[in-house]
């Protein structure tokens, strides 16, 4: 044989070829945006880990929604930074908190009618201490604990979904906490607010600059008794077939990148819809090398969202959202 009978690189040669074939695509409405939202008016403070996302008042959130709804974003997933923290997160659930705030504000906007408004239910950013659940504290030993943080997880949903969330997302990792956000949804007569459970989160370093973010740093120890060990894919699939069995509507998977096959096995398991969370470290380590040149942006930039999509995923939450869809 003097000529190679298969060559791919046929199907390679132009860009309408090479488009036909692609076998991943990526939208702009299989984007979610998330925002930080703070008191005040007129807030527009950047984050410093974080280039180009920013802390915002109400006010600049709506015009943030405005621009997500133009770009033709999936939606938003908000996130509060309370004008104050105690131990039992009362800002979490409060009438007037500040999600509840922006929510309000949102739903009434026609943005809100082209976006889905999603709403992450946790304590950490409302704490004093910066943990997810109820701490019960005995000189130096402390303790998450479990059933008690669900009552205020639960009331903290009810709340949100009544202020206008589409979606309420549980980030918190304790377990039962799904159904009992569930029943407490249903007993409000909002059974119709769909659950997008994290259930499979793991205790990551990448977190970071959220915490600096959300000003949510526990102020001792670590999540690694709630979050899963990086190590585990198996133990993801029994979270996943928990959280689904207690009425989850739909997945989320997270961190994204270093854990792209737990992604993979999850969708080869799993029908249900499923999103992945390219979290803060993933976007703060890819703009550090755009800063410095290293990178080139667009195209790192995308990269990684198609491999997100290739490995699964059907929605990618990404502090990316905007960027990406401008090149979309
Ligand atoms: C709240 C929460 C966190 C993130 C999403 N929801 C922080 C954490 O668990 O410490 C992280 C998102 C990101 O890093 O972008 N529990």
């Amino acid at each position: 044989m003097d000529f190679p009978l298969i060559r791919m690189r046929r199907m390679r040669r132009t860009e309408p070829l090479r488009s036909l074939v692609r076998e991943t695509r990526l939208e702009p409405g299989q984007l979610i945006y998330p925002l930080f939202i703070c008191p005040g008016e007129g807030v527009r403070k950047e984050i410093g880990s974080m280039p180009g996302v920013f802390n915002l008042s109400v006010d600049e959130a709506l015009k943030e929604a405005e621009e997500a709804a133009q770009l033709g974003l999936g939606g938003l997933l908000l996130f509060g930074l309370p004008e104050s923290k105690d131990e039992e997160a009362t800002g979490a659930w409060d009438e007037n908190g500040i999600m509840q705030q922006a929510l309000r504000a949102m739903k009434a906007t026609a943005a809100a009618k082209k976006l889905v408004l999603m709403a992450d239910v946790c304590l950490c950013e409302y704490t004093s201490h910066g943990h997810c659940g109820v701490v019960r504290k005995s000189g130096e030993e402390y303790e998450i604990e479990n059933d008690s943080s669900l009552a205020l997880l639960a009331k903290t949903a009810v709340s949100l979904a009544r202020a206008g969330a589409d979606v309420v997302a549980p980030s918190d990792m304790m377990d039962g906490r799904v159904e009992a956000i569930r029943d407490e949804l249903d007993a409000d007569g909002l059974e119709q607010v769909p659950i997008l459970s994290y259930a499979s989160k793991f205790a990551s370093a990448f977190y970071g600059p959220f915490r600096e973010a959300a000003d949510s740093a526990p102020q001792f120890g670590d999540r690694r008794s709630y979050q899963m060990d990086g190590a585990n894919v198996r133990e993801a699939m029994r979270e996943i077939e928990l959280d689904l069995g207690e009425g989850a509507d739909m997945i989320l998977m997270k961190p994204a990148m270093p854990y792209l096959d737990v992604i993979r096995a999850a969708r080869d398991r799993f029908d249900v819809p499923m999103g992945a969370y390219q979290v803060s470290g993933e976007y703060s380590m890819l703009q550090a090398a755009f800063q410095r040149g290293w990178l080139e942006p667009q195209r790192a930039m995308m990269e990684p969202l198609i491999g997100i999509r290739r490995a699964g995923a059907d929605f990618i939450v990404t502090y990316f959202a905007k960027d990406a869809a401008k090149v979309l």
